[in-house]
């Protein structure tokens, strides 16, 4: 298994982490896609399903493939309620194990960053969907300034000179650059847009137990850390984060989504 995917190998943990707030996003991008019911999809970099799930309630698809490499996402996938009509398969975005024009649609939720060749994931995307199809996805804004729900938590870490988190291709992530990847694929009517959603914890504890589970790049930077330099950060955090005076934390977050017709 790539690096990248062994950064979320357990689905459970990714679920404290990122599974809702993928949800609210995908919500969004599923709006914006404004894709017709009875289409056959295909969920690339499914993960624990979370997004999957979001799909089939705002779709109404005819099937859903769900694609990821990591056998503990996976493992988690299958046994989500909402997630029942989708078949998932361990498979890597870059080598896709399908004849082309497979699909109708194709969506990447929160994955482009992570692999080692989003060009080559984009071109198995269009080419397994059918000519008229969708080729789209959503990844967190890491580069233009809108913030991320794991940014707070980036910057106590980076503010005490401790090492910068792994991110495999931010880059990736930029509007423009999604533009150009989807171009660049051969997919037509290419349309980019931001999305922003409101991350929101009880209290401080709450952020803690979500955002230090050892999944992602900041959770296995965490994980790695001597007691006392998680201390650290977490007392950072508390001098960092924007707290209520009722206790609860919240702040904003920014994805970056792109369609194109194939
Ligand atoms: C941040 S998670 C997103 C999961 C899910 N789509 C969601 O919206 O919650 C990133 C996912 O990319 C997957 N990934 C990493 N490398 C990959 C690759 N080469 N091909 C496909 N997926 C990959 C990881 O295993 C992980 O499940």
């Amino acid at each position: 298994m790539s690096e990248a995917a062994n950064l979320f190998a357990d689905g459970k943990a990714y679920e404290r982490l990122m599974g809702r707030w993928s949800q609210l996003a995908g919500a969004q991008f599923l709006d914006w896609l404004d894709a017709p019911a009875n289409l056959k999809w295909i969920d690339v970099g499914c993960g624990n399903g979370a997004f999957t799930e979001v799909l089939i309630a705002r779709c109404a698809p005819l099937s859903v493939m769900g694609v990821d490499p990591s056998e503990g996402q996976i493992a988690f996938a299958r046994t989500r309620p909402g997630a029942k009509l989708a078949e998932f398969r361990v498979c890597d975005a870059q080598a896709l194990p399908f004849p082309d024009k497979s699909f109708d649609a194709a969506s990447m939720a929160l994955a482009i960053s992570f692999l080692p060749d989003p060009n080559k994931a984009v071109s198995e995307m269009a080419r397994v969907v059918r000519p008229g199809g969708i080729v789209a996805t959503y990844m967190w804004d890491f580069l233009q300034g809108g913030g991320t729900p794991l940014t707070p938590l980036g910057v106590a870490i980076q503010s005490l000179g401790l090492p910068p988190l792994a991110r495999p291709n931010p880059e990736a992530s930029r509007r423009e650059t999604l533009q150009t990847i989807w171009e660049q694929a051969g997919l037509r009517s290419v349309a980019t847009r931001a999305i922003h959603i409101r991350v929101s914890f009880s209290d401080f504890d709450d952020y803690w137990a979500s955002n230090s589970v050892p999944v992602g790049p900041s959770g296995k930077a965490l994980a790695e850390m001597s007691p006392p330099q998680r201390e650290a950060v977490k007392a950072r955090l508390r001098e960092q984060l924007p707290i209520a005076a009722d206790g609860t934390i919240s702040y904003d977050a920014v994805a970056n989504a792109v369609k194109g017709v194939a």
